[in-house]
């Protein structure tokens, strides 16, 4: 989630947001938004992909204080990634149940995400 100041009195829907108020964004509820998103709840990495998806798409946040290591973030992800799946094989080790996401100031799956790690 991020935390942002009102710097000015703002109506919000049917809110009054005072000025000085704190808001709470969170990119999993946008990410999730059902008139955003033609399949909210899918796993459907390409949504992304799509050119709609810039503005409502913010894991890194927005504007000027926007993450600085994005980009390296992004390269970072995939080298792991690609390092990881080299040299392990992952499988689902069935009869636990679907990961239930929570929120500890990032987002975690709340009973882990059960694998078996071979080495390959
Ligand atoms: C997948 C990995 C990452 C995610 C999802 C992520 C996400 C975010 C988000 C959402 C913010 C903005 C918080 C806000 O607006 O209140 C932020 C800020 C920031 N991130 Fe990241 N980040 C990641 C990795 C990194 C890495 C690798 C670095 C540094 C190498 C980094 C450095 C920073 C810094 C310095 C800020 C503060 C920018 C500012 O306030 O001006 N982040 N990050």
């Amino acid at each position: 989630m991020m935390v942002r100041t009102a710097t000015a009195p703002e109506r919000f829907r049917d809110r009054v947001i005072k000025r000085g108020a704190q808001l709470v964004i969170s990119p999993f509820h946008i990410h999730r938004h059902t008139r955003l998103w033609d399949n909210p709840d899918g796993f459907d990495p390409t949504r992304w992909d799509k050119g709609r998806a810039r503005g409502p798409y913010l894991p890194f946040s927005a504007g000027p204080r926007i993450c600085t290591g994005a980009g390296f973030a992004m390269v970072e992800g995939v080298v792991l990634i690609a390092m990881l799946i080299r040299a392990y094989r992952f499988e689902l080790i069935t009869g636990h149940p679907p990961p239930r996401p929570v929120a500890h100031l990032t987002l975690r799956a709340a009973e882990g995400i059960w694998l078996r790690v071979t080495q390959r």
